[in-house]
């Protein structure tokens, strides 16, 4: 499998050298040259590995289809250290919660941080445990996180001699939760950098350093956000055993609503979409930072800037410039290399903004692609938390109830709506505070987390110190 980029559509690379390259040069994103295509056979295969083989196994087979360049041995023993080494609360990896006839949970929530980025991390730890090591090579993660990403991925890369994290994090923006998981962790090859921003100031501090080809490539820098379509290939699995199980026929049509700040847990249901996974649509759910929202709506999207970032009560989806969004429209856009380098490479700079609405290609969205989008708002959030937790006791995360909320217009009779929870309560105790009254259960795992003293070294939002501490810090240095 060779992997295109979004800007230029000339195949070269494969799977492990995007997996430690992260941006393309030309600064757009790496996806395969064509998506591999499931039939209802491979479908019914995966139901009969799922259960003789668990969740690893069902890794193991989605991944081959996209990582031809690991042998498969080596790939199953990947997967199983990812999905069947303990890392995970419960041996099914992730599990459904019926809520009422259509409506279903699907727990992304079950690994060491509490959110669904484990789901991609606790593998792509192991994926370049696994290729440094065959290189004999080490690297610098720098990444960014809007609170969860950054817990996730350090978590999954304690240990790991090979690789040193640099995490940048909007100063005083994350939960006390969030900040205690990543702060609290005293690792020598994990460093937290406060910036003063927001997120999306801390992406473009990833982009901006990672533009330079020159710093790139002296300090070996990789990337374990989602531009990194490795991550994207872990998600595609789950999209995939959510709907082994609420399923019993290999044609039986699922939706899944998604809560969505990057567009990269979506992404992912985007490519099992186009590979074959009978799903009816796609739902979008954003907060009070709805770019995303606006754009399935309208045609227009538009970024904001930071001061026009809303900190709203589900934080990790305040984002308002999406880093996976190009790959979708990529593929909107009958991936037309040139179109997007001129949208993602110039118009957003420029411009701020670009407009879709009037092409054929806006027109034909819903059909082609399955697409729906909503918006939910802070009261919204707190009445669904309280609803699930009256009428079900069951308690859900702000991000989860962006997702409940919105997909509730978009349940059809007879097709299962899928919610992708994506972190658990826990995490964000105040607004489940205000919503039901009382303090989320802190899952024994987590026990006293908040008193861990706190290792995090403050930065203004400039590339210059930046740069200076990654010199300094380099796994090299
Ligand atoms: C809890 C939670 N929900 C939803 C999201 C949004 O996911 P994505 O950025 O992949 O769209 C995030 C991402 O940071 C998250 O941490």
């Amino acid at each position: 499998m060779q992997y295109v980029s979004t800007r230029t559509g000339e195949p070269g690379p494969g799977f492990c050298d995007i997996l430690l390259e992260g941006l393309a040069p030309d600064g757009g994103l790496y996806v395969p040259e064509v998506y591999p295509r499931l039939t209802p056979e491979t479908l019914a295969t995966w139901r009969r590995t799922l259960a003789a083989d668990g969740y690893a196994g069902l890794a193991f087979e989605v991944l081959r289809l996209f990582a031809d360049d690991i042998p498969a041995d080596d790939l199953r023993a990947i997967c199983e250290r990812a999905y069947a080494s303990g890392a995970f609360s419960t041996p099914d990896v992730v599990t459904v919660t019926q809520v009422d006839e259509e409506l279903y949970l699907g727990h992304l929530s079950n690994g060491p941080t509490a959110a669904f980025k484990d789901m991609a991390m606790q593998l792509l730890g192991e994926l370049f445990d696994y290729e440094l090591g065959r290189r004999h090579a080490d690297l610098n993660v720098l990444g960014a996180t809007s609170g969860d990403t950054g817990s996730s991925a350090e978590y999954a890369m304690i240990g790991k001699h090979n690789v040193r994290v640099f995490m940048l994090t909007p100063a005083g923006r994350m939960t006390p939760f969030q900040q205690a998981q990543m702060f609290g962790l005293d690792e020598p090859n994990i460093i937290n950098i406060a910036i003063d921003g927001v997120f999306d100031d801390c992406q473009d501090l990833v982009k901006a350093i990672n533009a330079d080809a020159g710093f790139k490539a002296e300090h070996r820098l990789g990337a374990v956000n989602s531009i990194n379509f490795a991550r994207l290939v872990a998600q595609v699995v789950y999209y995939v055993a959510l709907w082994l199980r609420v399923t019993t026929r290999d044609d039986q049509r699922v939706s899944f609503c998604v809560p969505t700040g990057n567009f990269g847990n979506i992404c992912a249901g985007h490519i099992a979409r186009e590979m074959g996974l009978p799903i009816e649509t796609l739902v979008l759910a954003t907060n009070e930072n709805n770019v995303l929202d606006e754009f399935f709506r309208t045609g227009v999207y538009r970024v904001r800037s930071s001061s026009e970032t809303l900190a709203t009560s589900s934080p990790s989806m305040d984002i308002s410039k999406a880093s996976n969004f190009e790959r979708f429209i990529f593929d909107l856009m009958g991936r037309d290399a040139d179109v997007v380098a001129d949208l993602f490479g110039r118009r957003l700079d420029v411009d701020g903004y670009f407009d879709l609405s009037t092409t054929p290609e806006f027109a034909g969205l819903r059909e082609r692609f399955g697409f729906e989008s909503g918006t939910s708002s802070h009261t919204d959030r707190v009445a669904m938390i309280r609803e699930l937790w009256s009428s079900a006791e069951i308690l859900i995360d702000p991000h989860t109830a962006d997702g409940v909320q919105v997909a509730q217009a978009f349940v059809q009779v007879g097709v299962p709506m899928l919610v992708l929870e994506t972190a658990l309560p826990v995490k964000f105790a105040e607004t489940i505070t205000e919503a039901v009254g009382l303090v989320p259960e802190v899952p024994e795992r987590f026990v006293g987390l908040l008193d861990r003293p706190r290792h995090v070294i403050d930065l203004p939002n400039e590339i210059g110190p930046l740069k200076a501490l990654i010199r300094d810090r380099d796994i090299q240095a």
